[in-house]
């Protein structure tokens, strides 16, 4: 039989719980579940971000890093696609839109840039910044589509809205992963 150690009372234990969250994680291994509980689209989050948990584990900014990230790749993936479509009818239009790409781009390598140095001291505006540039991006993407017509009922069209859509989704819950790293704050950082 196993000797019983009192080293600590409930009462510590859970004092030690709610004051330090941040060496007392959720227990398991649903690190993943756990930080998509915060966004707008939780099943498309476990999914993309998933490959990410074993880094990120418990840790606020790793995620909100991890879902920028993810958001770079999705609008890379959209304007792949785009360049890849060659039409007259929407030459114009597609020319347009590396400008707008570029734009997103720039917003999510600098958020990308800025959460990869955080620091305790600058930790607000920094996050504020972060949180400027994904709420840009997110608009951006919403005028990707401007252009096409909406009545045009062509699979390509339809795809096109599809990836679109998803770039938002992965944006908003990008947005949403950097507000909880607003909430928890700075404490976290160490070790990052
Ligand atoms: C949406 O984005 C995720 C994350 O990058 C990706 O895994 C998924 O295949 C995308 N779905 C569509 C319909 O583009």
């Amino acid at each position: 039989m196993m000797a019983k150690v009192k080293f600590a009372s409930p009462i510590f234990l859970l004092l030690m719980l709610v004051m330090m969250p941040c060496f007392f994680p959720a227990l398991g291994n649903d690190y993943v579940e756990d930080a998509c509980s915060v966004t707008r689209y939780p099943d498309l989050c476990v999914r993309s971000l998933a490959p990410f948990s074993s880094t990120a584990k418990d840790s606020p900014s790793r995620w909100a890093r991890a879902g920028v990230s993810v958001t770079i790749g999705e609008v890379k993936r959209v304007a792949k696609y785009l360049a890849a479509w060659k039409s007259k009818r929407y030459k114009n239009v597609l020319s347009d839109c590396v400008e707008c790409f570029q734009e997103t781009l720039d917003n999510l390598y600098k958020s990308l840039g800025v959460l990869r140095n955080l620091s305790p001291s600058e930790f607000s505006d920094q996050v504020g910044d972060v949180t400027t540039w994904l709420s840009a991006a997110l608009t951006d993407e919403g005028t990707y589509l401007d252009g096409f017509e909406e009545r045009d009922r062509g699979k390509r069209v339809a795809s096109l809205v599809n990836r679109v859509n998803n770039a938002t989704y992965v944006t908003s819950n990008a947005l949403a992963l950097v507000n909880k790293l607003a909430t928890t704050g700075p404490g976290c950082l160490v070790n990052d």
